[in-house]
This record gives structure tokens, sequence and C-alpha cells, in this order.
């Protein structure tokens, strides 16, 4: 029989929470993540631990049928992607911040600005909508460093418990996302697996139905 293949975040801040979402389901997951790949001895389903940033291009590709994934990704990486269900954790927001010295009352005042970020085409299509044109440097991590070195005006990225803004003395001005886990589906996925699929989505929606 067909398994349906899952994409999880293989570590950060979605993997704890997504396996705990498939034991609530009553889905046991074989072995830790030192496999990249693991099965399901009571369910027709197989975990793949990738990096969240690879999860939509696996989607589009058909090389997982469905993935956990932060809504922030699939919005930077994956509009075309099949949002099937919200999972309620990983909650976030992807936020503009500045430096708390910088005077900020409007949108406006980021024209011509430097902007650090992750998140390039999030804030891009956010910014022309408000027609703003800024300059895009576009870094990987610990993008909230990039005003006290002087690589940036202004950063975006993800904001959680709003610790990491405050150490690096910076304000929220412009919350551009709100964000939690999703459950992505490829737009390839085969009759079959959608029927495993959507006995997933069965069991995650009692599972947040319980929780809530
Ligand atoms: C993430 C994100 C923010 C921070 C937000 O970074 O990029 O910097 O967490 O969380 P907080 O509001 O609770 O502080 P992470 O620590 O995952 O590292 P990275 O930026 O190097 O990927
Ligand atoms: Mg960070």
């Amino acid at each position: 029989m067909k398994k349906l293949r899952v994409a999880v975040q293989k570590s950060g801040r979605l993997h704890d929470d997504s396996l705990k979402l498939f034991h609530d389901a009553g889905i046991s997951i074989d072995n830790g993540k030192e496999q990249l790949k693991a099965a399901s001895g009571n369910f027709p389903l197989e975990v793949f631990y990738l990096r969240n940033g690879d999860i939509p291009q696996y989607l589009r590709d058909g090389v997982v049928d469905a993935a956990i994934i932060g809504e922030n990704v699939l919005v930077e990486k994956g509009e075309d992607i099949t949002m099937a269900e919200k999972l309620g954790f990983s909650k976030c927001r992807v936020s503009l911040a500045v430096p708390k010295a910088t005077k900020y009352s409007e949108i406006k005042d980021l024209q011509g600005a430097r902007i650090a970020t992750s998140y390039p085409n999030t804030v891009k299509n956010y910014l022309a909508k408000k027609g703003i044109t800024a300059d895009l440097h576009i870094i990987n991590g610990s993008v909230e460093i990039a005003p006290n070195i002087g690589l940036a005006d202004a950063i975006c990225d993800i904001v959680s418990s709003g610790s990491t803004l405050f150490k690096n003395n910076l304000k929220e001005v412009e919350v551009m996302l709100k964000s939690e886990a999703v459950l992505a589906v490829s737009p390839g996925i085969s009759e079959e697996r959608s029927e495993i699929l959507k006995k997933l989505q069965f069991r995650i929606k009692s599972v947040l139905r319980a929780r809530s």
C-alpha cells in the first residue's frame, strides 16, 4: 500500500510540535530525527525531515505529498501551494522593525531605506502595495544585528516572543503577516494519497478540536 509522504521541519521551531501533533493523532513515528526519513508503524505515513526553506519546492516537485510548514514560508516561497489546514501552533508575526531611536510614524518613513531580511518577496509585495521602494539586503539569519553594524536602517523578520528585537534595541513598527503552522498539500498529489491525506486531516481536526 502507498504511504503519504509528509515533510516536517528537520530542526527549529516547528519540529517538536509537528511530531506532537502526529503523536496526539495516534500516529506513531518510529525513529528520531537522526534519520532523514521515518515511517509510521500504525498509519500509512512517512515523514521526511527537511529544511524549512526547501519544503515549498519539494511540494511543487511532488517529492512529498504534504508538509507541516509555517505559513510565513508559504507566503514567501510557495504562494502557488494549497493550505489545507491551520494547525494552531508556532504562531508568529513577520514584521518590520527599526532601531528604537529612529523616529517612525508611518510606512512612508521607510521610502529609500536599506532593509535587511530573509523574506524578500514578502517585504517587496508589502512595500509595493504601499507605494514604497526600498533597498533590500537578503540575509539568511541573525537579521536583527544588521542595523547595529550599519548594514541596514530597518529589518524584516519573524517576531515571536519579541526578545530578539528587544535584545537588539529594535522596535516593531509594521506587522506584515500573522503566521502559524499549516498543513500544505502538493499540487500533484495522487488520488490514492489524497485518500490517506483525508484520513490524516480527519484525525488532525479532532486533535485540534480537543485542544481548543
Ligand atoms: C528567529 C527569527 C527571529 C527570532 C524571533 O531566529 O529569525 O530572529 O527567531 O523570535 P523571538 O521574537 O521569540 O525572539 P532564530 O533564533 O531561529 O535564528 P536565525 O535568525 O539565525 O535563523
Ligand atoms: Mg533570527
